[in-house]
């Protein structure tokens, strides 16, 4: 890409990557191998792989497809999704090179290899030719954008005509904030590294590389957070929260991620799925 990188940038990734290898080992024991924070309200026994599998169908993934997972975590989504739709091909990228050396394990012992493979990147400077997927995917993972303009084109350049983009994410709420969901959205930002946007603005960044959008929706009714607040508390062996001093005991991962204004964050759940035209 021709543009310039900008000191904020690297800067701001360096604390992505540093969140990730961090916390990687607390994001697997207290949650596993997907980490998102919406699941399925409704799920029959693996709320997780359940979440995956619902996505994937969202996506309208075609047999053979060669698809690139942004944002890749620990590659469970990825693994879910090859099982799920076996002839898809994955190259999954994180910025992570602890959640890249546990997913790349994971995807050998679960003989994968010829599935999937990974890749320690930023996802808007990806190392892959023009026109090479039939699809990219993000979940949970575009908010880490610090350009969407820049996210999307290069999506774009990487993507076959005809070729989808779908984004399951966290969105803000479009309108005036109040202070109180001010300062609550920045102590999520912060905890999160995170750098939530409205729908509106991904849509409209998706539109500005030519993407026509196919659907933008909000999946609260669908999703919710239940299981990442409840890996935020320790339980006993009946599932019943521990409670110390009249307070539930946090988990590690309950620990660095206190928000004491969390009722108030203005976000929600949704997906967009976009397609460049198969004419360009
Ligand atoms: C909330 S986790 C979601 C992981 C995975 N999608 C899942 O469902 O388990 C966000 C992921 O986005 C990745 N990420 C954030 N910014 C990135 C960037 N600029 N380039 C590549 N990956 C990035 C992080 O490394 C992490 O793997």
């Amino acid at each position: 890409m021709a543009e310039v990188d900008h000191p904020q940038f690297s800067e701001y990734r360096q604390s992505v990557k540093e969140y990730y290898n961090r916390m990687n080992r607390l994001i697997l024991d207290n949650i596993g191998y997907s980490y998102q924070a919406a699941t399925l309200i409704h799920y029959k026994e693996d709320p997780y792989r359940e979440t995956n599998e619902f996505v994937a169908k969202k996506m309208g993934i075609k047999s053979g497809s060669c698809l690139l997972d942004a944002g890749c975590g620990t590659c469970g989504p990825a693994i879910d999704i090859v099982n799920f739709t076996e002839t898809t091909r994955i190259s999954a990228v994180t910025l992570s090179l602890e959640q890249a050396k546990i997913g790349h394990r994971l995807v050998q012992e679960k003989g994968l290899s010829d599935h999937i493979q990974v890749y320690v990147c930023d996802f808007h400077e990806l190392p892959f030719p023009d026109n090479t997927f039939d699809g990219i995917y993000f979940l949970e993972s575009s908010g880490y954008s610090y350009s969407l303009e820049r996210l999307y084109s290069e999506v774009y350049r990487v993507l076959r005509p005809g070729g989808f983009v779908y984004d399951k994410g966290v969105f803000k709420h479009n309108r005036e904030l109040t202070e109180i969901e001010a300062e609550a959205l920045a102590i999520f930002d912060r905890i999160y590294v995170f750098k939530t946007q409205t729908m509106e603005h991904h849509v409209s960044a998706l539109m500005q590389q030519r993407f026509r959008v196919e659907f933008a929706n909000d999946m609260s009714h669908v999703f919710n957070q239940s299981l990442i607040t409840k890996a935020k508390i320790q339980h006993d062996e009946n599932g019943q929260p521990i409670i110390a001093d009249g307070k539930p005991l946090r988990t590690e991962f309950g620990k660095y991620h206190v928000n004491r204004l969390g009722r108030h964050v203005p976000v929600y759940f949704g997906d967009i799925k976009a397609v460049k035209s198969p004419v360009v």
